[in-house]
């Protein structure tokens, strides 16, 4: 098997504070993971530190292929005047260079169906409800077409059937070989999916797996 991540005694430190305090992980290609824990267990932290957004102050991190990364609070600017398809097309970065070609345009509507979002392609961001824009952001990090997906709290705000959509186009993903690493404090999320593991955080530390 094609291990995608080893994070070996990862710390990350906010100041004094060990937000993440010597996790080590390991996860394979087409491995489903999830990460529990209470608020301020260090989920989000620990994700940052995987997708290389954050520096460990000790330990390492090492990643092997394409990665995508959906955070837990959208950070962009609701403003911004981008429509929808513009939006998903920028996950196809870094595959290519600074043009899309027919092949990156094809994998942005192929990942626009697969959330259910082709009809609004044409909407400016900023006219999107919370749960379509999540799923905006969902198919973003999709056309990248990532070997080890990172998602923190992808539920958050969408409806059950999104929720089921969500669940099934992961399936797919992982039976092509993706890894997902997958952060929520909602226990019913784990119901949805088969999981391999699911590791439970506490204090930053890892408390059973
Ligand atoms: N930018 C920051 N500066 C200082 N401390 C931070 C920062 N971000 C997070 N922390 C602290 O680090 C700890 C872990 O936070 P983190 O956001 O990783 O938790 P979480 O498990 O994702 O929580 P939640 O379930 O609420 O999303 C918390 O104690 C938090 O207060
Ligand atoms: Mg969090």
């Amino acid at each position: 098997m094609t291990e995608r991540l080893r994070l070996t005694d990862a710390v990350i430190k906010y100041g004094d504070i060990r937000a993440v305090d010597g996790v080590s992980l390991s996860v394979e290609a087409g491995e489903f993971v999830f990460i529990t824990g209470a608020n301020g267990s260090g989920k989000s932290t620990l994700t940052r530190g995987i997708a290389g957004l954050l520096p460990l102050s000790s330990g390492t991190v090492e990643r092997n292929g394409r990665m995508s990364y959906v955070p837990q609070v959208e950070e962009a600017d609701r403003n911004f005047p981008a429509r929808v398809s513009e939006i998903v097309l920028t996950g196809t970065q870094g595959r290519g260079g600074l043009f899309y070609s027919l092949n990156d345009k094809r994998r942005a509507l192929q990942a626009m169906d697969e959330l259910g979002i082709r009809d609004l392609s044409r909407r400016e961001i900023r006219t999107l409800s919370g749960g379509q824009l999540r799923r905006v952001f969902l198919a973003r990090a999709l056309c990248g077409e990532p070997e080890l997906l990172l998602l923190d709290e992808p539920c958050a705000g969408l409806d059950s059937q999104s929720h089921e959509l969500l669940f099934s186009v992961l399936k797919a993903r992982l039976a092509g070989g993706c890894a997902v690493i997958m952060v929520t404090h909602d226990s019913s999320d784990l119901e949805g999916i088969n999981a391999d593991r699911v590791v439970t955080l506490s204090h930053g530390r890892i408390l059973h797996e």
